[in-house]
């Protein structure tokens, strides 16, 4: 355990991992998704994605090529026309709203280009909103998890303070940790780097590194970054909608022994 990890008063990971197997945690299965209309959109199309434990994973491709599209689909915030997404095993096809949420709020964390912070509410009041939609823990240990949390991510001094008051990379740390408000074993980014300056995009990518190295989460950002990319372990490149590659990349610490 970390101080980004924790009890939420789900299982713990350790536990998941012994008794799930190697089970991926999201499949995607021939998952195509059409925007209907006088013209039909296709957005992704012919999709198939096994994305394991301890992944880290970059979605690449050039602009409007669906890597947003797919990353929603990944997350259940939107719904393939054909084909299935299974998380932690289970067919997702046939739930409903509210089925998709629960899911959503226990396993999977998202992290945006833009940090979707609500700027009335506190940086503590904004990790703690997911853990308030879960409803796991009473409210002093969602508080005192939020600032944890916060802390961990370097926020300590910014707790009472408002999305406004703070600088960029300073907000999206912030939605880093609400991100991981519910302990998810996934998170799911989009451009998370995207509109950070270069200092910060290290420091929010080495974030996004140790949540898989130390944490044993899963990552799945996408970037049109190449350099970022580079450096995380595999990279899915999308071209008009469709998966045309999907390569494992070594990195220089995986290779060194221990
Ligand atoms: N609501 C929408 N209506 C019409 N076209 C859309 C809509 N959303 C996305 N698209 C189109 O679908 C394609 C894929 O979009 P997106 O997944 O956002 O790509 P990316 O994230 O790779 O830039 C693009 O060509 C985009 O213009
Ligand atoms: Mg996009």
């Amino acid at each position: 355990m970390t101080a980004l990890s924790g009890d939420v008063g789900a299982g713990s990971r350790e536990q998941g991992a012994s008794s799930q197997g190697d089970r991926p945690i999201i499949e995607m299965r021939k998952a195509t998704r059409i925007l209907p209309g006088t013209v039909p959109v296709t957005l992704v199309a012919d999709i198939d994605l096994v994305i394991g434990r301890k992944e880290f994973v970059a979605i690449t491709g050039p602009s409007g090529s669906g890597k947003s599209s797919l990353l929603y689909l990944l997350g259940l915030l939107d719904v393939p026309t054909t084909g299935e997404v299974l998380v932690e095993g289970r067919d997702t096809s046939h739930f409903d709203d509210d089925e998709r949420a629960a899911v959503r709020l226990a396993t999977l964390g998202f992290i945006f280009q833009f940090h979707f912070l609500l700027p009335e509410f506190t940086t503590t009041q904004n990790v703690m909103l997911p853990m308030r939609a879960l409803g796991r823990l009473p409210l002093r240990q969602m508080k005192e998890r939020a600032e944890g949390l916060l802390a961990a991510l370097g926020l300590q001094d910014h707790l009472a303070k408002r999305p406004d008051q703070l600088s960029g990379g300073q907000r999206q740390r912030v939605a880093v940790a609400r991100a991981l408000a519910n302990d998810p074993p996934v998170i799911l980014a989009d451009e998370p780097t995207g509109s950070l300056d270069s200092k910060s995009s290290e420091q929010v990518f080495g974030i996004l590194r140790d949540l898989v190295d130390r944490d044993g989460r899963t990552v799945v950002a996408v970037t049109h970054a190449m350099e970022l990319a580079d450096r995380m372990d595999r990279r899915v490149h999308l071209v008009d909608g469709r998966i045309v590659s999907d390569e494992r990349q070594l990195q220089p610490a995986q290779s060194r022994p221990g």
